[in-house]
């Protein structure tokens, strides 16, 4: 009988021992696979702290002005091209485009009136040299529509005659041989058409330099500089001429004057902040 019950007992912890053993494996796979996670976690926290190093150099690279000597490189290039391009932006005004579009983190410009691409060229070799950016450039390159609105004799007569088919193939020969068209858009039409189907688009600068007619000029800065984003900067040209007067007039009215530059008698242009 004794026996028998510690036989039974035997038995029971038997079972139980088995129970434990069971249960301890169980416990030991479970910490295995703990053990493989926290491994995962440990590689995965490795992985985010060498992309977080990468986004901290990013940043960093980002918010360095660009180094000293590319920038010389560029205003070298610049006025090296300047001359070799028809038209009349001078090289101290297309180093302050360039410089504005440096400096104002410029991502969308605008141009009205490009002839032959020598104010649009030095914005663009910016923008690249930047690798970032965009300009619309706006040019009819017609007779027609550069006469449209009278300005005096000796200028009406002048627009009326030039080749501006052979300007435009200069131009878009220019923006391939600088390698520019990654920053340009050429949108072939005149300012009023191009205003028609871009009200609603919106720029950080504008550089209006097109028709200087009285109708043409007012008509340019009232619309354009709606196009303006707070704060962005438009640059008009030939300020000082009568035919531009009512247009500067509203620009005083209705901007901040950055700069009036009057670098020769032929040679004026505006720089205007918008304000709100
Ligand atoms: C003074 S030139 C531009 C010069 C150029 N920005 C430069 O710096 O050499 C004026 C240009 O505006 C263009 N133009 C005149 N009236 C225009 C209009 N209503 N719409 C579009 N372009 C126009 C002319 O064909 C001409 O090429």
């Amino acid at each position: 009988m004794t026996f028998g019950i510690f036989k039974k007992r035997f038995s029971t912890i038997a079972q139980l021992r088995a129970g434990l053993d069971e249960r301890a494996q169980i416990i030991r796979a479970r910490e295995a696979t703990i053990r493989e996670r926290e491994r995962v976690v440990e590689q995965r926290e490795e992985e985010i702290a060498t992309l977080q190093k990468c986004i901290t150099r990013l940043k960093q690279e980002l918010a360095q002005p660009p180094a000293f000597e590319k920038v010389i490189d560029l205003r070298a290039t610049i006025v090296e091209t300047i001359p070799k391009l028809s038209g009349w932006c001078s090289e101290r005004k297309a180093l302050l485009l360039s410089d504005l579009v440096l400096q104002n983190d410029v991502e969308r410009a605008l141009e009205i009136g490009v002839f032959a691409g020598r104010s649009a060229v030095p914005v663009a070799m910016t923008m690249r040299y930047l690798k970032r950016g965009q300009l619309l450039a706006v040019e009819a390159w017609s007779n027609l529509v550069a006469t449209a609105y009278p300005i005096d004799d000796e200028h009406d007569n002048w627009w009326a005659e030039v080749d501006l088919a052979a300007i435009k193939r200069e131009y878009f020969k220019s923006i391939t041989k600088y390698d520019l068209t990654r920053h340009v858009s050429t949108l072939e039409l005149s300012s009023d058409e191009a205003f028609a189907a871009l009200s609603t688009s919106s720029f950080d600068l504008i550089h209006i330099d097109g028709g200087h007619s009285e109708q043409q000029a007012i008509a340019d800065v009232q619309q354009w500089t709606s196009t303006l984003n707070k704060r962005g900067l438009a640059v008009v040209d030939d300020i000082f001429w009568p035919s531009m007067k009512p247009a500067r007039a509203w620009l005083h009215a209705t901007c901040e004057v950055v700069d009036e530059v009057c670098e020769s008698e032929h040679v004026t242009y505006g720089i205007y902040r918008r304000r709100s």
